[in-house]
């Protein structure tokens, strides 16, 4: 399947990401709770003179969890080190990355549920009493030692799309805990206008909000249809986004009113015309419209079963009346033919 400009995943084009995002707490857009309660456990850890507590932060792809870790870095005024879970594959890795923290620092741990179990465990120390175990020698004759190295204290942000393959042990350490919620469609017009500005290009509200209600509930996927529709302005418009050019270049990138793209919609279609709505199941979806399992299971599936336009059951998978409505197709004929 070819790169779908509506995945929450980041892709290619993301990659000038870091212009667009934001630096500090005031020009993070919504998470309202998070961002109050960070405020709070930030200052008071300057008051006391201390690092922050361990903070993870958990939800789905492009809502904003490494930006957060920056901004967290930024208002502290401390130095951020990255690191990704799937990066750290032996112990050595993670102890040349501890030892390179400086007191106040950062540790920002992206995908933090793919690192291995006897990783995790070199940073329960860490993370406790800043201390690393490490065990030298060993090799032929030589006995092995256990020392004791002392970290000086630094604040480990973990991100992880994944809370539920965390262990517990590794959760627990964690002060912090903050689950990213789905953003409202204000929010993200709010997203996509500091985004139009930041980009240099005028954007008028009402097809900011035209935006917003395409863009999945996802700041990622706002400020890629952003830099789209921007284009598109520049060459067939007055260099100025108005309703009409987002409605145009957004139907011209398959984009439809409620952010659904092709796939979303031949996977609907499919399921509703081939097999009377369901229950069927998703290999037999898959085949149908030349997919990979997979694909349908981890990149389509997700955001029509969230949105409640699809409903999985013990027997396969069934369309709700909003697919139906969606693709005006009648719910009550379609259920007794
Ligand atoms: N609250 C926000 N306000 C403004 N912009 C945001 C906000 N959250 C995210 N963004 C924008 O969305 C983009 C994607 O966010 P980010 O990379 O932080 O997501 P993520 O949660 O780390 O995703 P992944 O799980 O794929 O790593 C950022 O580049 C940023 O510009
Ligand atoms: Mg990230």
């Amino acid at each position: 399947m070819e790169e779908r400009i509506v995945t929450q995943e980041k892709i290619n084009t993301d990659f000038n990401e870091i212009n667009i995002r934001p630096e500090f707490l005031d020009e993070y857009v919504g998470q309202t709770e998070i961002k109050e309660n960070l405020r709070v456990f930030m200052q008071a850890a300057k008051m006391r003179g201390e690092v922050l507590d361990h903070v993870l932060l958990y939800g789905p792809p492009g809502l904003g969890k490494t930006t957060l870790a920056h901004i967290i870095a930024n208002e502290m005024g401390s130095n951020i080190k990255t690191a990704s879970g799937p990066s750290i594959e032996k112990s050595g890795d993670l102890a040349a990355i501890l030892s390179t923290l400086e007191p106040g620092d950062i540790l920002f741990i992206d995908e933090i549920h793919r690192m291995p179990s006897y990783i995790e465990e070199i940073l329960y120390p860490a993370m406790e009493d800043f201390e690393m175990d490490l065990v030298i020698g060993g090799g032929n004759e030589g006995k092995s030692r256990n020392i004791k190295i002392d970290l000086p204290p630094f604040t480990l942000v973990g991100a992880t799309t994944r809370a539920g393959d965390l262990s517990s042990p590794l959760r627990d350490r964690f002060g912090i805990i903050n689950k990213l919620e789905y953003y409202t469609e204000e929010e993200l017009s709010d997203i996509i206008r500091r985004t139009s500005h930041v980009l240099g290009i005028d954007i008028e509200d009402d097809a900011a909000k035209e935006l917003a209600k395409r863009s999945r509930k996802t700041p990622r996927v706002a400020n890629r249809l952003c830099k789209r529709v921007r284009d598109f302005a520049l060459v067939e418009g007055d260099g100025i986004i108005t309703l009409d050019i987002a409605k145009k270049s957004l139907n011209r990138l398959h984009i439809d009113k409620l952010g659904l793209d092709g796939i979303d919609i031949e996977y609907l279609t499919s399921l509703i015309t081939k097999f009377n709505g369901g229950p069927v199941g998703v290999e037999t979806i898959a085949t149908s419209i030349g997919e990979e399992i997979t694909t349908i299971e981890d990149v389509v599936e997700p955001y029509l079963l969230q949105e409640g336009f699809v409903k999985r059951t013990r027997s396969g998978r069934v369309a709700t009346k909003k697919a139906y409505d969606h693709l005006k197709i009648d719910y009550n004929t379609s259920l007794f033919n």
